[in-house]
């Protein structure tokens, strides 16, 4: 899309983001990081006198480990995440108060992670300090994404987290940490929703437009830590315990926001936009093919390994 289209897309959107903000800022509810975290489980480390952290100490599993260190580091990143949306949507008007007030929302979730797993000791404080160096210095950098196609790509975006850290909160099997993560899954959806009413009013002034950013936002689309040390290995052991498969990315982020936009039975497209919408439709079967096996991959491995504890032998802590 010609810069100047874009311009004036954004332009075009600009009542419809302040009405979504004022719609965002009625509902969000003020919450506070400190409340979630449980402070009278804390003690020093060795600098100031007290014990450093060891394996022991931590009372999350492997998998809730992996995830929570994910989601973390994927929140860490945020100045990149502002510097991807400032650019794009910019700071002024309705568009620069929302991209103010995302970055700020979203702080509160790496704040209240963060001060959990450290008071909890329940991950290296050490690893994850680097872990954090390591990721923030590379950041993330989505290429050229256009407005439409980032406004497009953060409404599947906020849902797939939201998903993530409600599953994690699962796994953790501490009502303490799950209620944090509920808390934080909340926020998401809420974002969500603001980017999914801005995607869909594009539909009605850009149709053709904003079915190609759609298909392309879908059919190229990547959590953003994806450059994480680890990321492959964790996000095995986060789809193994089905925090975030291909069957939830699928059934429970990318299709209801679709349905949402009734990308599927919309009469107002021209040949670009019928053409996305092919593309969109051959993809999506084959990632619930490929989201079929998945799942009857992992229930054949489950039980195996099910088997294996019932006689005896070691199960595989990721399963
Ligand atoms: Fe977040
Ligand atoms: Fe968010």
């Amino acid at each position: 899309m010609p810069v100047s289209t874009a311009n004036h897309l954004l332009e075009s959107l600009e009542p419809v983001v302040a009405e979504n903000l004022d719609r965002h800022l009625g509902l969000a509810q003020e919450w506070h990081p400190h409340d979630y975290v449980p402070w009278s489980e804390g003690r020093d480390f060795a600098l100031l006198g007290g014990e450093d952290w060891s394996p022991e100490q931590s009372r999350l599993s492997e998998t809730a480990k992996a995830a929570m260190i994910t989601n973390l580091l994927t929140e860490d990143n945020l100045p990149s995440y502002h510097r991807e949306i400032a650019t794009r949507f910019g700071r002024d008007g309705a568009w620069g108060t929302w991209v103010g007030r995302w970055t700020a929302e979203e702080n509160r979730h790496g704040i209240a992670m963060r001060d959990y797993l450290v008071v909890t000791r329940g991950v290296d404080p050490v690893e994850l300090e680097r872990a954090r160096m390591d990721y923030m210095t590379s950041g993330y950098d989505s290429g050229d994404k256009t407005p439409l196609e980032a406004v497009t790509y953060v409404s599947f975006q906020e849902l797939a987290t939201r998903v993530s850290h409600r599953n994690t909160g699962k796994v953790t099997n501490d009502p303490v940490a799950d209620r944090m993560l509920a808390r934080i899954s909340k926020d998401e959806n809420l974002h969500m929703v603001f980017y999914r009413n801005i995607v869909a009013a594009a539909l009605e002034i850009a149709p053709d437009e904003t079915m190609r950013a759609i298909a392309d936002e879908v059919i190229g689309f990547e959590m953003p830590g994806a450059t994480m040390a680890g990321f492959r290995r964790n996000s095995m052991m986060i789809a193994k315990a089905g925090i975030y498969d291909l069957r939830l990315h699928h059934d429970d982020v990318i299709m209801p926001i679709l349905r949402h936009w009734d990308v599927f039975d919309r009469t107002n497209f021209g040949g670009v936009g019928e053409q996305a919408r092919d593309e969109l439709a051959t993809f999506l079967e084959g990632l619930d093919t490929q989201a079929a096996r998945f799942v009857e991959r992992r229930a054949e491995h489950r039980a195996r390994a099910a088997a294996r504890s019932d006689s005896g032998e070691t199960p595989d802590i990721a399963s």
